[in-house]
């Protein structure tokens, strides 16, 4: 019997799919939650093989994936696109779609619109998106609308700009006193868990005794719920500037450019390919095919 072609499909499940609810139990058993961001297909399969409770193709795609300068640029349809590849390579996380900049700002309708395309198009369990304010009311419509969502306060990169650059944020008493109000304003929203990204381990210790949602940190101290980090930062594998929050636990990068050096000189050396890596052809077919050229050749040419 002849061995059965390998298929890319994705990977068998690995446990049981990650709910809210399931989320909700660690937070009460005080057991930390992982997050990681993933991309595409095989970013996915690498997160699910690690097994991670939540994986968020952030709008941080827009950098590391996708080469814009900021996350401001990426449209709705590249996330789409995104989120679509990473739900064929995942089973068990919860797997959360970042609603870009310009995408739900304008009105409670278009907040719910684009939501639904996130998880009608491209198979999302819930969505996140950035600030307090009237993103507050953005998420009470989606999640009157029947979709989860995941609030993120703090450092909000689609707004660096207008809070004066990507810098830590709630460093000052009415500043933090902000961000508080912002996150309670989400969680009363009905989010079900907040991301707190660069502000003060003493404002999420001040924070945390109010917020019944899991909370998850980035740069954010250690009492949150749980932690998230962008996957090509954490992998190494992202050339740019990486924040103080970064912890790099592989050097990904190097290797790959190791291995396409070795492959580059490899084949200018004649070293690749090698016998095993080609097909043949039975030497009678080779002795027929040989005769059947020559006659095409002499044919064509008389
Ligand atoms: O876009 C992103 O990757 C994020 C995480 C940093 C939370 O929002």
């Amino acid at each position: 019997m002849s061995a059965r072609p390998k298929i890319a499909t994705a990977p068998p499940a690995k446990g049981k799919p990650v709910t809210l609810s399931s989320l909700g139990e660690k937070k009460a058993l005080g057991e930390p939650i992982a997050m990681v961001t993933a991309y595409d297909y095989p970013s996915a399969g690498v997160a699910e093989a690690a097994g991670v409770d939540v994986v968020l193709v952030g709008d941080s795609a827009a950098m590391t994936v996708l080469g814009y300068p900021s996350t401001v640029p990426v449209s709705v349809e590249e996330m789409l696109m995104l989120c679509a590849a990473v739900r064929r390579g995942l089973q068990t996380p919860l797997l959360v779609g970042d609603l870009p900049f310009g995408s739900y700002e304008v009105s409670d309708e278009q907040a719910v619109t684009t939501a639904q395309r996130f998880v009608k198009e491209a198979g999302c369990d819930a969505v996140k998106l950035e600030r307090g304010g009237s993103s507050v009311d953005r998420a009470r419509a989606i999640v009157a609308a029947g979709i989860p969502v995941m609030g993120h306060v703090g450092l909000t990169p689609q707004t660096a700009t207008a809070l004066g650059g990507y810098r830590s944020q709630g460093r000052t008493a009415d500043r933090a006193l902000e961000v508080a109000q912002d996150a309670i304003g989400l969680q009363q929203a009905g989010c079900f868990a907040i991301v707190f990204e660069a502000i003060p381990a003493d404002l999420t210790d001040l924070l945390m005794p109010q917020l019944q949602v899991p909370v998850i940190g980035i740069g954010a101290g250690p009492a949150t719920d749980g932690q998230v980090l962008v996957f090509h930062d954490l992998l190494g594998i992202y050339d740019g500037h990486a924040a103080r929050f970064v912890k790099r636990y592989a050097d990904v990068r190097e290797q790959m450019i190791a291995g396409v050096r070795a492959f580059a000189e490899d084949v200018r050396a004649r070293r690749y390919p090698e016998p095993e890596h080609g097909y043949t052809m039975a030497p009678d077919e080779r002795e027929r095919l040989r005769g059947l050229l020559e006659e095409a050749a002499t044919s064509g040419s008389g």
